[in-house]
């Protein structure tokens, strides 16, 4: 590879027509040796999809939908976070799936159940889910290698005017994430728009756990902080799949893992909500490949 593929966006071009790169060859890729392809796996590791890698993610994404769906119409008070683990892993495996999470570093269930103060990573147990809980129900299924994940936050019964709000924040945080993803934007006004509209709104963003690439993997390159400043980071190029999952406070940002392990609580015990949705750069915009409403 040629070194002059380091040029940064706002460099001369390399190819001698003294515009800057983002306004030449980064446009066309024309007048270089590698593709964006080979150059996103070399700088970044970033494998981009083919469009037969987003058919099969989106498979993916429908069923990882569909799931969402069922544990919504099933949470109500009385239930436990295991009644929800079993419901998301039998209709899982009853659809040709693998449920991602059973066994993924230890993670000994197959879905996250993050109730209330509780972040994410929630491990479903005997907890019985009572009026006035909210619930994040977060689902990552495996159909024929591919990836996806999504997750959304539930109302259990009747919630007070705290549980509304923290909720319409989380779900408004990743509509303006989304809303600045198209090529030539970067990753870090991704977290940019959420850090702006979460705090400005008197919620705090979640540092600790961000989006990720996915696609025949579970975890991949890039991350995809919540919180950053407008123009930093990678360049989104076509091709890109990825989460956002913002987690957003009603209190402070900071947290503390419980003993298992895995449960992210935050530090105050106030209330925490998530949606999550995984995406694919086009050449307009994107395109949700879990997509639901927001
Ligand atoms: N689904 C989570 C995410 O959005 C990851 C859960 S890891 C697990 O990235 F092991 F807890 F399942
Ligand atoms: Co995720
Ligand atoms: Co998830």
């Amino acid at each position: 590879m040629k070194e002059e593929f380091l040029a940064g966006r706002n460099d001369l071009c390399p190819c001698g027509s003294g515009l800057k790169y983002k306004r030449c060859c980064m446009l066309h890729q024309t007048a270089h040796d590698l593709s964006v392809a080979e150059l996103y796996l070399k700088n970044y590791r970033i494998k981009l999809k083919t469009a037969n890698d987003i058919v099969g993610i989106k498979k993916a994404g429908k069923l990882v939908v569909d799931t969402l769906r069922l544990a919504e119409e099933f949470v109500r008070p009385g239930i436990t976070t295991n009644d929800i683990n079993n419901l998301v892993h039998d209709y899982t495996i009853k659809n040709g799936a693998r449920p991602a999470p059973l066994n993924y570093r230890g993670f000994p269930k197959s879905v996250c159940t993050s109730v209330n103060e509780v972040i994410c990573h929630g491990i479903p147990c005997d907890r019985v889910l009572v009026e006035g809980d909210i619930i994040n129900v977060d689902v990552t299924s495996v159909l024929d290698e591919y990836y996806a994940d999504a997750n959304m936050t539930f109302f259990v019964g009747e919630c007070n005017a705290d549980a509304h709000k923290i909720v319409s924040i989380a779900r408004e945080s990743l509509k303006r994430g989304l809303s600045v993803v198209k090529p030539d934007n970067t990753i870090g006004d991704i977290g940019y728009m959420i850090q702006q509209y979460a705090e400005g709104e008197g919620a705090s963003v979640v540092r600790e756990f961000i989006g990720h690439g996915i696609g025949k993997s579970f975890h991949e390159p890039p991350d995809i902080p919540h919180f950053g400043r407008q123009h930093s980071g990678i360049t989104l190029v076509p091709g890109m799949v990825f989460t956002i999952e913002p987690m957003v406070n009603s209190g402070k940002r900071f947290l503390r893992v419980l003993e298992d392990q895995w449960t992210a609580v935050t530090r105050d015990s106030s209330l925490s909500a998530q949606f999550e949705q995984t995406i694919v750069v086009t050449e307009n915009g994107y395109e949700s490949l879990t997509p639901y409403e927001l």
